[in-house]
């Protein structure tokens, strides 16, 4: 079937019971036997939820994993992927992975001996100049938020199968619509499916997709031990949300190829980071390794304007974190994503106050061009 198609039906089927097109959310805790022993092979709603399993099914096959496993938030899908590891493992990391991942490894994980070099994966050279006898994983952000940084997931995923390493990479921005890390030889996708997933900006949740039976196995281990599970109505919402995924992924990356352009053309603007534009450094490596750009923007102000005018000025454009939602979000990583990543480390990534990432929503686009171009003009 083709992509649109599993985005709607895989994981879907109707109701047994009632025969509803639709999968109802199953808001229990638990199940009743038949009779002693006589399950219907369904037993704790944190072991196993319909709702919940026909998500994961969904996302298993748009992802063209052999398993998925759907989490309270992308952090916890992350935190239960790193459980594939044991104290005195090395991990190999993005230098520009999302703030609360390096919070993750920097200030949770370093307390349980696991042990991360942030590298510019970029550079394959650098993946492999950082790896240590004991390295497990190499954990990748492509495109790398905010600074838009593309590591090409095959040469990456092949150095890694070479040197028994496990691959990870965080699709959230660019989605399985776009982007299938598992069909370029990567071992584990995650999902933070608060963004354009379930992309209405009303739920938090995350997932881990699987390409191996071993890691599948202690994934859905780990979730029923650990228990970060995504409810049942937040597993409906996104299972909702992906229906509608290859609708809404080509009207943001439409409308994110026309704003990047428009702001190229801007007097206050110094730069702008977006891989759908030829001048983007690795423009053809995002032309090969994914199919189409998406809608997150970074652009950097010039020196002298006035960065808080511009945010205070926006009017459409709604100042908040999170991003693959409908509506236009707008942030400044070093003060709010970001601000957990150390200021020496932000400055050397060129993560600056004047750093503004934009996540283009599906609104009218002139509308959206309309609102940066008033709030420039008053910064
Ligand atoms: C790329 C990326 N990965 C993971 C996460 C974490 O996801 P969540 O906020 O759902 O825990 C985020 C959140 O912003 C993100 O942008």
């Amino acid at each position: 079937m083709g992509f649109s198609t599993d985005a709607i039906h895989a994981g879907v089927r109707p109701d047994p019971a009632t025969g509803a097109v639709m999968t109802p959310i199953y808001q229990t805790s638990t199940y009743a036997y038949e009779g002693l022993g006589r399950g219907k092979g369904y037993d704790y709603a944190r072991t196993i939820n319909p709702t919940r399993s026909a998500l994961e099914e969904n996302l298993a096959k748009l992802e063209g994993g052999m398993a998925a496993y759907a989490f309270a938030s992308g952090m916890s899908a992350i935190h239960t992927v790193m459980t594939l590891l044991k104290t005195g493992d090395h991990v190999v990391v993005g230098n520009n992975v999302y703030g609360g991942t390096y919070r993750l490894f920097a200030r949770v994980l370093e307390d349980f001996g696991l042990r991360f070099s942030y590298v510019d994966t970029s550079v394959l050279k650098n993946v492999e100049s950082a790896l240590r006898p004991e390295t497990r994983m190499v954990y990748i952000e492509t495109p790398t938020n905010p600074i838009m940084t593309l590591t090409d997931i095959e040469a990456t995923a092949a150095l890694c199968r070479k040197r028994k390493l496990i691959s990870v990479v965080d699709n959230t921005f660019l989605t399985p619509f776009f982007q299938r890390p598992l069909a370029l030889g990567a071992d584990i996708v995650v999902h933070s499916t608060t963004k354009y997933l379930n992309g209405h900006s009303d739920s938090v949740g995350g997932a881990a997709i699987l390409a191996r039976p071993e890691h599948a196995e202690r994934i859905k281990f780990v979730q029923n031990s650990a228990g970060a599970i995504l409810s049942p109505f937040d597993s409906w919402l996104v299972l909702r949300g992906i229906k509608t995924l290859p609708l809404r992924m080509r009207a943001h990356d439409a409308a994110g190829r026309e704003v990047a352009r428009w702001l190229v053309g801007q007097s206050k603007i110094e730069r702008v980071l977006y891989p759908g534009l030829p001048a983007h450094p690795q423009h053809d490596l995002a032309s090969r390794q994914a199919s189409g750009f998406g809608g997150m923007i970074s652009f950097v102000l010039k020196a002298g304007v006035d960065v808080t005018r511009f945010f205070d000025s926006l009017r459409l454009c709604a100042i908040a974190e999170s991003l693959g939602g409908i509506e236009t979000l707008v942030c400044q990583p070093s003060t709010m994503t970001h601000a957990s990543v150390p200021e020496e480390d932000r400055r050397r990534l060129g993560l600056t106050d004047s750093l503004v990432r934009i996540s283009v929503g599906c609104e009218d686009v002139q509308d959206i061009v309309a609102d940066l171009a008033q709030a420039l003009a008053r910064a």
